[in-house]
């Protein structure tokens, strides 16, 4: 007998899996645009200081890590929200705001985890398309807004297409945009971003109570396989709601621990960032060397498209990325995140993009 599952089931996308968890998976791995570069040996510490304490349950309240961010960022503890990773706040957002008849507004191709938020919440999702250099279209989102919608999602930089837009737009979007409705800015890849101080959207919370700005440690700090982020927000309502819909102890003791070392050494991630700003400049000049055009990154990846818009199918898309994978390399399709045609590429360390843009050149 099969098992009978609720209807949400059938509606519900699956996450793409880029495939490189499996054993024989490819040596260099820009597919899931996390940090070459691993923890801190400070960091490293901490984690292990944290071991001996395993048979006790984490702190449910975060405490010292709220406490930190607290700090860092001067927004009161009870206005930050922790999560399993920033996806596990973003999943939570969705179910404390949405419900059948409400509606969500936004940008596609965007991250591949917002269409879930429609889907299990049964809330209507309004996608609007990016702008022509495929950066979020803000004045389009506006207009998209009712009284029956709850949140708006601007992706900044947007992942997958690398793009930023500046804060100065968002602060005039911020201005337009009505009190009910819940902004939350995916901050994922702030770091990376040169348009603005990624310091400075902060100051925007003391003056929009519905804004909230999500955030991680899986990128510029390198602790993607721990799983911890967080949401800085413009009042307490929404970290509130997510401890509601959420269960406890969502936020492990190796994580809380890791994420409060990394936080003392600001040094490390401006450090990583020129690293990795240097190798964009570097991967986006030979990739127009060999005739293709990435869009103005933003952020630790590229977005490339293989030709024209239209002119490439996923055929060829995927001709290029088995072509990869043959050499030794991991890319993510983006027939995968809505958008065939392209490639998704992290900037890796420089001997990985070596890699990448011989084996690139080779395939095509
Ligand atoms: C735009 C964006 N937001 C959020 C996340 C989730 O990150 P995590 O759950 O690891 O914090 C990602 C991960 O790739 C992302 O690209």
């Amino acid at each position: 007998m099969a098992l009978e599952f609720s209807e949400r089931i059938a509606r519900l996308p699956r996450y793409p899996v880029a495939g490189g968890y499996a054993e024989q998976a490819p040596p260099v791995r820009l597919a899931s645009n996390e940090s070459p570069y691993p923890p801190l040996p400070a960091v490293r510490e901490a984690i292990e200081r944290a071991l001996g304490e395993l048979n006790r349950y984490p702190d449910p309240s975060n405490a010292l890590l709220r406490r930190r961010l607290s700090e860092r960022y001067g927004i009161a503890p009870a206005r930050i929200a922790i999560g399993n990773g920033s996806c596990d706040i973003l999943l939570a957002a969705g179910e404390a705001l949405l419900e059948p008849e409400a509606e969500l507004v936004y940008a596609w191709p965007s991250f591949s985890v917002y269409p879930h938020l429609g889907a299990a919440s049964g809330a209507r999702a309004v996608t609007v398309a990016l702008d022509a250099e495929d950066r979020h279209d803000l004045p389009a989102m506006l207009r998209e807004i009712t009284v029956a919608t709850r949140l708006v999602i601007v992706c900044n930089p947007n992942n997958p297409t690398s793009t930023a837009i500046e804060l100065r737009e968002i602060a005039d979007f911020l201005d337009q945009v009505p009190a009910h409705v819940c902004v939350l800015v995916d901050e994922a890849y702030c770091e990376f971003n040169l348009l603005d101080d990624p310091d400075a959207s902060v100051d925007l919370l003391d003056h929009h109570p519905n804004l909230v700005l999500l955030r991680t440690f899986s990128k510029v700090h390198g602790l993607c396989g721990l799983r911890v982020g967080f949401a800085l927000c413009g009042s307490e309502q929404l970290p509130r709601a997510l401890d509601q819909v959420r269960q406890p102890f969502f936020c492990n003791a190796l994580a809380q621990a890791a994420a409060v070392e990394a936080l003392a050494h600001q040094d490390a991630v401006i450090d990583r960032v020129a690293r990795n700003v240097a190798e964009r400049i570097s991967v986006d000049e030979r990739l127009r060397a060999l005739g293709l055009t990435p869009a103005r990154s933003q952020a630790n990846f590229c977005w490339v498209r293989l030709g024209e818009r239209e002119q490439v199918g996923e055929r060829e898309e995927a001709d290029v990325v088995a072509g990869l994978r043959e050499r030794g390399v991991l890319v993510r399709a983006g027939s995968a995140l809505g958008e065939p045609g392209a490639l998704r590429v992290t900037y890796g360390t420089p001997q990985e993009n070596e890699r990448f843009l011989r084996a690139l050149a080779e395939t095509l």
